[in-house]
């Protein structure tokens, strides 16, 4: 290509969506995202390691635990002392074991201890009949579920074979004239707005010429992406291109539909029958539950109304939500934000919904960690699902109403609403929410949970309707366990519980001791043939309860999938450059392994994996994993009631059983709450009290709830004055509770003291006064450190600090190597959470704060030239999943300051150095792997494994066939595969998209453009 290509090229390079580039704004995310919990030996007297000690931070953009600071429990508790006798006993085994190294040799196949609970061969392995029943299904659709319907479509023209087309639609209509033709005809008028429609009627006036070269551009682009598809996928399966030319003329009568304003837009709940078919394909979804019906023909969901929804888990929420999505995106033709709690969490429905966005013409957007584009880009027909954490949420809404783009959100979905009366995490939802609230009227709301009580509350602040249902699909029984009884729970009992059985277990004296909790019987009357989630306090907690039980199960667990297994360990070993975690490597032998926040995500995502195919049964988790990732069980033990010293809160209970007895997995589900005498009447008030009360932490959370709230209220000028303002707060949560909350104040006396709290920081200044008003009437707006703040989304508490740092840097910044820059770029909040080990810091009186950034900052710097988080990682003795804590941190602080600076010319030398350290701190990797690590769910290792199989490329991975994937990479299942592809290809047309966009752009006229007319008038 000539220099025109070239430009392409560069600005296609420029274009990353998802990563942070220097040009594109990057992440004007949450301050500081990574978290780790305090590994901290529990009891007293038991061995401590010389490990930094690391916190967990309040808030984050997190895809961390739910429950913050749990890592240690009463010093006396009998917990604590159970632990205790653990870690003696397994002292002794485990340094042994840990000298032994780090290859597979000597895994425990051979091991001999004392076992209980041999099992009969898996013969009845019904979960593992389910999931690889849904495999298949998949396999038998073959290669073509993921050719791009455009491309599907390309080759349908081609063909030119309308007259089988015209008997196979009629096949396919007849089915779906089968298929609930009610559900449409009971399908109350609705509200289809109809300004979104795609017919630009100014394009029309367009010169002709002009037009075919514009054309010829994009003929171009798009033939050479053709040809890619058809050169790696030739076949083509008949009813596939069918089904495509179905959806086209579905979706171009949907189209027509809105232009003649009749209500009827398709056969599946407005829907394209497609979207009926993909759920069955891709999820195993053949018919809605009732109860999904009923919400979704819900007379105020057809007008719009703001709805939240409360059912138990695992009573299909997420369904109804998806389907309003696309009916926003497909048919109403607006964009989607869905808010999810964590970032795991959002890369797992981003890789779910990649593929919907493929067969049906949207795009999925991913706001979590690093990714996300602020504001984000305007695309030119397709429609955008945003699919974001929290504080990416946030940044996202307040992006664009500084655009004044905030109309173009049709809809707001926010899963576990419950959230919002969590903390600084809670504060920053209420914000996002009640500012949609404010500045749109035609944004429609849509919150579900499953632990919802105080919900009247809820529905005030979001002025919504409520639907509830105490549907569950699949049974959940709870019972308790004291001591060798276990109890079922029963609300009609009189103390809420009925005797259910004894425990028949016979155990050794060894065994009694190790394990007074029975945990190895209860375990092992489920596993290996089904899977077994056990909840443990803390993280140390995990570790030890998974070695226990695996010195304690029979050899016969070894031989079971034994193939899979050594593979799950020889992939551990491979994505993470030949290390492997000695308790890993005990453990998985057995089909036993522990998951908590101390793993990396690499590793994290590799043991679901494993879990979710059966291949693993067991894991010992903490309560991460209750609120995080889709992990379901037969039976789910909870080994204490408490989540660190903390007692259970109901919600918590809720959330961890429910893992039990998931639809299309399970067809029974249980929880067993081991218990100690002296619990057992806050435990006899767990199981009975109603869910917790959701409370406001908006003024709760000064720094990070309402100052933030108020310097972004006014630089986005979205209310300036004292009035409007108050007016703002009255629509909060907090001013729905403000009667509860903070009786002794009105909310204007709170509205006017944080004002004058952020005035006289310099945050804020006061507009002119009007003498003949009282003082109170002043307006605001942002002074400049203010507005560096606001857009750096840098926590208030440091703000002033990093001023004086960054000034500090101007006088003398050192540039002979990146330390400095690290320096001023390593997260505050994260100082106050480590201890370093070094000799200097005890005996020297010096500001603990400066010190421990500067020790972190070292971290960094070896983490930067090594790339390499195991070796660090053992360099400093911090846990792994810390130190890739601290990277992502420290990333996504670098792209804040960096905006910080770009606001004040004073610090304008910053700007070009730190563009730079954010690319270095963003990926930490070889720069050949980035390109792949774009996609959704490639990390590190798994982008090192592809490019070595020949995917050295965005473009490579897109035009890959899953089915050769599987069998040139080690480890990755089809789903896996699958979504690689799919998230490869969405991201692929979002930047084709983004060029042709460019292209019309450079072609368009300036609309400024001086005409004849006005020059020949101008002259005369
Ligand atoms: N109509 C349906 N038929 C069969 N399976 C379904 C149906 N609806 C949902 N499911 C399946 O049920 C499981 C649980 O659904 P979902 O994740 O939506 O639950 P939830 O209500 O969001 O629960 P939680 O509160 O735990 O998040 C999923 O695996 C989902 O695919
Ligand atoms: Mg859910």
């Amino acid at each position: 290509m000539d220099e025109a290509g070239s430009r392409l090229r560069r600005r296609v390079s420029v274009r990353k969506r998802d990563r942070p580039s220097p040009g594109s704004g990057l992440a004007a995310g949450s301050a500081a995202e990574p978290q780790q919990e305090r590994e901290e030996e529990p009891g007293a007297g038991s061995r401590r390691r010389r490990t930094a000690e690391v916190q967990p931070l309040e808030n984050g953009d997190s895809e961390e635990d739910m429950f913050g600071d749990y890592d240690s429990f009463a010093e006396n508790s009998f917990l604590a002392q159970v632990d205790d006798v653990e870690q003696q006993y397994m002292q002794v085994s485990e340094r042994g074991k840990r000298a032994a190294g780090l290859s597979t040799e000597g895994l425990p196949w051979e091991s001999g201890a004392t076992a209980v609970g041999s099992f009969a061969a898996s013969e009845t392995d019904e979960p593992v009949r389910n999931r690889s029943r849904r495999e298949d299904v998949s396999a038998e659709l073959g290669i073509l579920d993921d050719v791009p319907s455009s491309q599907v479509l390309y080759f349908e023209n081609a063909r030119n074979s309308a007259d089988d087309l015209g008997s196979q639609c009629t096949e396919e209509r007849d089915w779906n004239a089968s298929s609930p033709k009610t559900l449409n005809e009971e399908l109350p008028p609705n509200s289809i707005e109809q300004h979104q429609q795609t017919g630009d009627s100014s394009s029309k006036v367009r010169s002709g010429s002009e037009e075919n070269r514009r054309k010829s551009l994009k003929e171009r682009l798009k033939s050479a992406m053709t040809g890619n598809a058809r050169a790696q996928t030739p076949v083509f399966s008949r009813t596939k291109q069918l089904k495509e030319t179905l959806l086209s003329e579905e979706i171009s009568v949907a189209k027509k539909t809105i232009e003649s304003s009749s209500d009827d837009l398709g056969p599946f709940y407005s829907l394209p029958s497609k979207v009926r078919d993909l759920y069955v394909q891709f999820k195993g979804i053949e018919k809605l539950y009732e109860w999904q019906h009923t919400c979704l023909t819900l007379k105020s969901v057809q007008e719009r109304k703001n709805l939240i929804y409360s059912l138990p888990t695992s009573g299909g929420k997420t369904l109804v939500a998806e389907i309003l999505m696309l009916q926003e995106l497909l048919c109403r033709r607006r964009d989607v934000l869905m808010i999810l709690p964590y970032a795991a969490i959002v890369q797992e429905k981003i890789s779910g919904l990649s593929s919907f966005g493929i067969e049906l013409g949207f795009f999925v957007e991913e706001y979590a960690g690093s990714k996300g584009k602020f504001p984000p880009i305007k695309r030119r027909e397709k429609k955008s699902l945003y699919i974001a954490t929290i504080e990416k949420g946030h940044s996202l809404v307040n992006s664009l109403i500084e655009t004044g783009r905030i109309g173009s959100l049709g809809l707001v979905v926010v899963d576990e609403l419950h959230m919002i009366g969590e903390g600084s995490r809670g504060a920053i939802l209420e914000m996002t929410l009640a500012k949609i609230l404010y500045t749109s009227k035609t944004t429609q709301i849509i919150g579900m949970s499953a632990t919802l009580n105080n919900v009247e509350d809820l529905q005030e602040f979001l002025q919504a309707e409520y639907y509830t249902s105490q549907f569950r699909p699949v049974e959940l029984k709870e019972y308790l366990k004291i001591n060798d009884a276990i109890y079922e729970v029963d609300g009609k009992a009189e103390n809420g519980m009925t005797f259910s059985r004894l425990l028949n277990c016979q155990y050794s004296d060894t065994l009694k001791k190790m394990d007074p909790d029975h945990l190895v019987a209860l375990v092992t009357e489920v596993v290996p043939n089904y899977s077994c989630l056990v909840f443990c306090p803390t993280k140390k907690n995990c570790e030890n309860v998974a070695e226990m039980i695996c010195k304690f199960l029979s050899k016969e667990y070894l031989k079971h999938r034994e193939k899979e297994k050594h593979e799950v360990i020889k992939n551990l070993k491979s994505i993470s450059g030949g290390n492997l975690c000695p308790v890993l490597k005990r453990t998985i032998p057995f089909g036993v392994a522990y998951h908590h926040s101390g793993l990396t995500s690499d590793e994290r995502r590799l043991l679901e994996e494993a879990y979710s195919t059966g291949a693993l049964c067991l894991f010992t988790c903490t309560s991460t994993l209750a609120a995080g990732v889709n992990l379901p069980a037969r039976r789910v033990i909870l080994r204490a009631p408490y989540v660190a010293k903390e007692f259970l809160k109901r919600s918590q209970y809720k959330q961890m059983i429910g893992r039990a007895g998931r639809a299309g997995i399970d067809s029974v589900g249980e929880s067993i709450l081991i218990l100690q005498e002296k619990d057992k009447q806050q435990v006899s008030e767990l199981i009975s009290r109603p869910l917790e009360n959701c409370y406001s932490h908006l003024v709760q959370e000064f720094t990070k709830g309402i100052q933030t709230l108020f310097l972004s209220l006014i630089g986005l000028k979205i209310a300036t004055s004292l009035d409007d303002i108050c007016h703002f707060m009255g629509g909060t949560l907090f001013g729905v509770q403000q009667k509860i909350l903070l009786k002794e104040k009105s909310l204007r006396e709170i509205t006017v003291e944080w004002l004058r709290y952020l005035t006289g920081k310099g945050l804020l200044q006061k507009d002119a006064v009007d003498k003949s008003k009282e003082e109170i009437e002043y307006s605001f707006h942002i002074t400049k450190l203010g507005r560096a703040s606001f857009k750096g989304t840098i926590d208030l508490a440091y703000c002033d600090i990093l001023y004086r740092d960054l000034k500090k840097g101007l006088e003398g910044l050192v540039l002979e190597s990146l330390l400095h820059l690290i320096y001023l770029t390593t997260p505050y909040d994260m100082a106050s959470q480590c201890v370093p080990d070094w000799m200097i810091y005890f005996r020297q009186k010096v500001d603990k704060d400066i010190v421990n950034r500067l020790y972190l900052s070292f971290v960094l710097y070896t983490l930067l030239k090594e790339t390499n988080i195991w070796s660090v990682s053992e360099k400093f003795n911090m846990p792994r999943g810390y130190i890739q804590s601290l990277l992502t941190g420290a990333a996504s602080f670098s792209s804040c300051v960096l905006h910080f600076c770009e606001e004040l010319e004073e610090f304008w030398v910053y700007r070009a150095l730190l563009v730079e350290l954010t690319k270095k701190l963003t990926y930490c990797v070889k720069a050949e792997l980035i390109p792949l690590m774009e996609v959704t769910g490639v990390l590190e290792g798994r982008a090192k494994q592809l490019y070595n199989a020949g995917y050295k490329s965005l473009i490579h991975l897109a035009n890959a066939n899953p089915e050769v994937l599987i069998r040139t990479v080690d480890h990755l299942s089809r789903r896996q595969a699958k979504q690689i592809v799919s998230s490869a290809k969405m991201l692929l047309h979002e930047k084709a998209e983004a060029l042709q966009e460019e292209v019309e752009e450079l072609l368009r006229p300036p609309s400024d453009f001086p005409s004849v007319e006005a020059s020949s008038t101008e002259k005369a």
